[in-house]
C-alpha cells in the first residue's frame, strides 16, 4: 500500500495510472476506522481497479464546542486495516496541505441543504464537508467515491454539490452497517460506555418502528413522532426528527413508503445520528 502525505507525489502516482486506463474509487474518511468505513472500501474495491482512502481529520466542519481535540486518532490501526483491506494508496495530508494560507478565500457550499435538520445544531458542519471533499476530489479525480447512509444528509448534499458543479464523478452511498443490537457504527460510538451504546440501540429500534407503522397506514408525523418518544431510552435528547424526500431531502408534506426519517440526539454530550428508509 502506497502511504503519500504531499499533493505531488500522489498526483505523479494517480497521473500513471490514468495513463493505463485504470479507474480509480475514493473513500475519504476521518479515521477512527471501523467496520462501517470496511464495508466502503469493499464497495469501492468491487466499482474500480484501485481505491484511495483519506484520512484526514477535517478542522473546518468542527465548531469550537465540539469534540475535535478528543476524536479518536488511532492512525497505527488505520493503516493496518487499510493495508489488510487491499487499499491501493491512503492519503494523510497534514492541515497545511489541504488549507494553505488563504485557501478558504474560495468556499462550496449547498446553502439550502446545509442549514436543515443536523445544520440547525451544527451550522457550519456541512460547509466544512463540502469544502473539504471537493478539495479532496480536485487532489484525487476520482471516478467513483463512496459515502456511508449513516449519514445520509452529508450524502444528498455532496452528491447535489457533484451534479452542481458538472464534476465527473458518480458518487455511490452504502447501506449502514450495525451492532448487533441495531446501534449503527459510528467513531463516535468510541465515547459511549457498554449501557449507553445499549440505549443508544434505542434509536434504531423506534426508526424501525415507524417504518412498521407507516407500511401499517400511519402517516402523520404527530403520531410517528409519539412512536419513536414512546421507544427510545429516556437518556436521549432529541435534537431533531424529520421525515424527508430521500433524494431532495425536503420535509415530506405525506409521510410514505420510500421517504427516509432522519433522527440526531445526544445522549451523555456524544450526538448520535441515524436513519431509515421507510
Ligand atoms: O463522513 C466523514 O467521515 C467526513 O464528514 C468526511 C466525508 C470524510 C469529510 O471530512
Amino acid at each position: 500500500m502506497y502511504v503519500f502525505d504531499a499533493i505531488d507525489p500522489l498526483r505523479e502516482y494517480l497521473f500513471n495510472l490514468k495513463q493505463t486506463d485504470t479507474t480509480i474509487a475514493f473513500v475519504p474518511t476521518m479515521g477512527a476506522l471501523h467496520n462501517g468505513h470496511e464495508s466502503l472500501i469493499k464497495y469501492a474495491q468491487t466499482l474500480a481497479d484501485e481505491v484511495i482512502v483519506s484520512i484526514f481529520l477535517n478542522p473546518i466542519q468542527f465548531a469550537p464546542n465540539e469534540d475535535l481535540q478528543c476524536y479518536p486518532r488511532p492512525l497505527h490501526d488505520d493503516k493496518h486495516l487499510c493495508k489488510n483491506l487491499d487499499v491501493s494508496a491512503l492519503f494523510l495530508p497534514s492541515e497545511a496541505t489541504i488549507y494553505p494560507s488563504n485557501s478558504l478565500l474560495t468556499q462550496v457550499t449547498v446553502p439550502t441543504l446545509s442549514t436543515l435538520y443536523c445544520g440547525q445544531s451544527r451550522p457550519n458542519f456541512f460547509q466544512g464537508v463540502t469544502n473539504v471533499v471537493i478539495r479532496l476530489f480536485n487532489i484525487i479525480q476520482p471516478h467513483y467515491s463512496v459515502f456511508g447512509e449513516k449519514d445520509y444528509q452529508q450524502f444528498v448534499i455532496i452528491k447535489t454539490c457533484v451534479q452542481n458543479l458538472f464534476l465527473p464523478i458518480t458518487v455511490y452511498s452504502v447501506p449502514t452497517i450495525r451492532d448487533s443490537n441495531g446501534l449503527a457504527l459510528s467513531s463516535r460510538n468510541n465515547y459511549l460506555s457498554d449501557t449507553e451504546k445499549n440505549e443508544a440501540s434505542s434509536i434504531y429500534q423506534s426508526l424501525c418502528l415507524v417504518k412498521e407503522a407507516v407500511s401499517n397506514g400511519i402517516h402523520d408525523s404527530l403520531s410517528l413522532n409519539r412512536l419513536i418518544k414512546n421507544n427510545l431510552s429516556d437518556s436521549i435528547a432529541i435534537d431533531y426528527i424529520a421525515y424527508v424526500d430521500a433524494d431532495t431531502l425536503l420535509p415530506s408534506q405525506t409521510i410514505k413508503k420510500g421517504n427516509r426519517v432522519l433522527f440526531a440526539g445526544t445522549l451523555n454530550q456524544t450526538r448520535l445520528i441515524d436513519n431509515l428508509a421507510i
